[in-house]
């Protein structure tokens, strides 16, 4: 991006559903075990929407408070990243904008399932360079509780509700709180590892129900989300001109406490770096990355000028990664 024409965080927000589900209580519904969970993802509890709570209403609250914590309700553009709009058409974007009193700005989806917070800070990035919005609300929102078959121990346990969201302004490359470089990707061949075959566009409806629900070949998805997460941050820091001991903080999409160490490791990054709030949260699709950053602000391990790696890998399958130092910008 030129200079005078970067994003730049001014404002951060999140919002989690208040019920609590922890791991016992799925054991009581589920085969599987407290241990187990704990182990092999690093979750004890996440948070499940109630019936009446959308995206939207969750893209709402994180909104808002994200615009509280920017000082201003002034923006120009939303760009909501959901891959569970609260309908197949429209967007859900519109409904967010008018739900925080910003009807008739300019707003819209993207879809890139969990790495579409990457891809939203990459497109409101683009809008504010080409002078298209001076102010940008980004918000990552996602119910996938919803997706889930309530039989599938191997994504069941996975998955929790939440919404996250920044504030970006026009500003320059050099100061605090600048986004960028990106690197960003897909591989649309391999979309069966992750995916809802059902209820979309192609295949409104199928004679098995299983096909309404998300289905997930996880040990694959794992061992590709560590090699592309690495891969893409190494591709980010070298644009930088940086070094992987230039990262203060990683946060990664929060999947798997374990990929997220394994993709530590594999760009040779300390374990101290890594910030995991998915003990508590689950994996919030869209919203992990911000609830992450929410969180390590609110416990003090991100503090102003630390410089954060952003990675992420989801369904698509997509992935991407890009850098900040982190600003003096609190939860609001
Ligand atoms: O959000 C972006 C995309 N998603 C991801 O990145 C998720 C990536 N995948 C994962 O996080 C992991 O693959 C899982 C957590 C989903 C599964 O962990 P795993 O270490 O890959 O386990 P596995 O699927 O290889 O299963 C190991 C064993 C199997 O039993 P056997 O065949 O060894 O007897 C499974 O049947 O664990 C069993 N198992 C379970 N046992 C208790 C699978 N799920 C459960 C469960 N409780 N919930």
């Amino acid at each position: 991006m030129q200079k005078g024409h970067s994003a730049v965080v001014t404002g951060l927000g999140a919002w989690l559903p208040p019920r609590v589900v922890g791991n016992d209580e799925l054991a009581q519904r589920l085969d599987t075990s407290d241990e187990w969970i704990r182990s092999r993802t690093g979750i004890r509890e996440r948070r499940i929407a109630d019936p009446d709570t959308s995206t939207v209403d969750m893209a709402v609250h994180a909104g808002g408070n994200a615009l509280r914590s920017a000082g201003s309700d002034v923006v120009d553009a939303l760009v909501l990243a959901t891959s569970t709009a609260d309908q197949l058409c429209p967007a859900s974007a519109p409904q967010v904008a008018s739900g925080l009193g910003l009807s008739g700005i300019a707003a819209l989806d993207v879809n890139a399932v969990c790495s579409g917070f990457v891809y939203a800070l990459a497109t409101a990035g683009g809008l504010i360079a080409a002078g298209t919005a001076d102010r940008v609300l980004v918000i990552g929102a996602d119910v996938f509780s919803r997706l889930c078959d309530p039989q599938d121990r191997g994504t069941l346990p996975i998955f929790g509700d939440g919404a996250g969201a920044v504030v970006l302004r026009r500003g320059s490359a050099d100061e605090p709180g600048a986004i960028g470089p990106f690197d960003l990707h897909s591989d649309g061949e391999l979309a069966d590892l992750l995916i809802v075959p059902a209820g979309g566009a192609k295949q409104r409806e199928s004679a098995d129900p299983h096909d309404y629900f998300l289905t997930m070949q996880g040990t694959t998805v794992f061992r590709h989300a560590c090699a592309r997460m690495a891969e893409s941050a190494r591709t980010v820091l070298d644009r930088a001109g940086l070094e992987v001991g230039d990262v203060d903080r990683f946060v990664g999409h929060q999947a798997n406490l374990r990929i997220l160490q394994a993709t530590a490791k594999q760009l040779g990054l300390p374990q101290d770096r890594v910030v995991a709030n998915i003990g508590h949260a689950g994996n919030t699709s869209a919203a992990s990355i911000p609830l992450a950053l929410a969180d390590a602000c609110d416990d003090g391990s991100l503090q102003p000028g630390h410089r954060v790696l952003m990675a992420a890998f989801g369904a698509g399958l997509t992935w991407g990664s890009t850098l900040l130092s982190w600003p003096d910008v609190k939860p609001g």
